[in-house]
């Protein structure tokens, strides 16, 4: 049986007295114990919000990180096993403003996936498809593509510690929200992708949705059968929203 999980994506929100709040408004939040609850903010703030939320269930994951596993001389990164050190539990690999804007290839991607398992972290592997593709209705083909380049590197057993986010770019920070349906059907091709090598590995995957979600469309895209979650950016800056989001997935 698949938990939801709701998770946090900051991005390079924050400065020190905000993330303090945040932190602090987060640790008052009474969240289901059916669920999992995840942020990610900047690398920067990782030890502060680890202390902070250390009395509460929520965990901490880093937005990104290196290609090796190990620290070492690779000026600027941070290892995996750096942040499996100081308290981090999971990692986004492939957003896709690390794919865009950074230009981070498939193959980079796949190095820092296995970077991060390797270190005992749980990759957050983001996919999703921008509008001129969904347009041209190469929305599954994109998708799949992400996908299959971990699967072809590391087998779908990867994805046994693995979760799964679908975030379409055009929904990122637009307002513009995929339908549930609209988001159903990706979820259900990714599982099927999966299915098709592995059913167990399939039907254990977290898959979550980003892209505009809030409290008030969360409990409808959370209702779909393939929808295990969601990744939250924007809305995951207020705690009295995000805890909203959380309860939309306990019930
Ligand atoms: P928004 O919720 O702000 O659209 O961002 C989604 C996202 O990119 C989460 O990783």
């Amino acid at each position: 049986m698949r938990r939801p999980m709701v998770a946090g994506n900051w991005k390079m929100h924050g400065t020190r007295a905000s993330v303090a709040e945040l932190t602090q408004g987060l640790s008052q939040l009474s969240l289901s114990s059916g669920i999992e609850v995840a942020v990610f903010p900047p690398a920067l703030f990782i030890n502060t919000v680890i202390d902070g939320l250390a009395k509460t269930k929520i965990v901490v994951g880093a937005q990104n990180s290196a290609v090796q596993s190990e620290q070492g001389a690779l000026t600027g990164e941070v290892a995996p096993s750096q942040l499996a050190e100081v308290g981090c539990k999971l990692v986004l690999i492939g957003h896709s403003e690390r794919r865009q804007v950074i230009g981070e290839s498939d193959e980079v991607l796949n190095r820092k996936f296995a970077a991060a398992q390797a270190a005992g972290l749980k990759p957050v592997l983001c996919v999703g498809e921008t509008l001129e593709e969904r347009e041209a209705g190469k929305t599954l083909e994109v998708v799949g593509r992400q996908l299959s380049s971990i699967i072809d590197a590391f087998g779908v057993s990867a994805f046994a510690n693995a979760v799964i986010a679908y975030e379409p770019v055009w929904a990122i920070g637009t307002g513009l929200t995929a339908s549930p349906q609209q988001a159903q059907d990706v979820h259900a091709a990714i599982r099927q992708q999966l299915a098709a090598q592995d059913a167990e590995v399939a039907e254990g995957v977290q898959l979550l949705y980003g892209g505009s979600v809030k409290a008030a469309n969360a409990a409808e895209l959370f209702g779909m059968p393939d929808i295990d979650g969601g990744l939250i950016g924007g809305a995951s800056l207020n705690a009295d929203e995000f805890g909203a989001i959380c309860r939309a997935a306990g019930n």
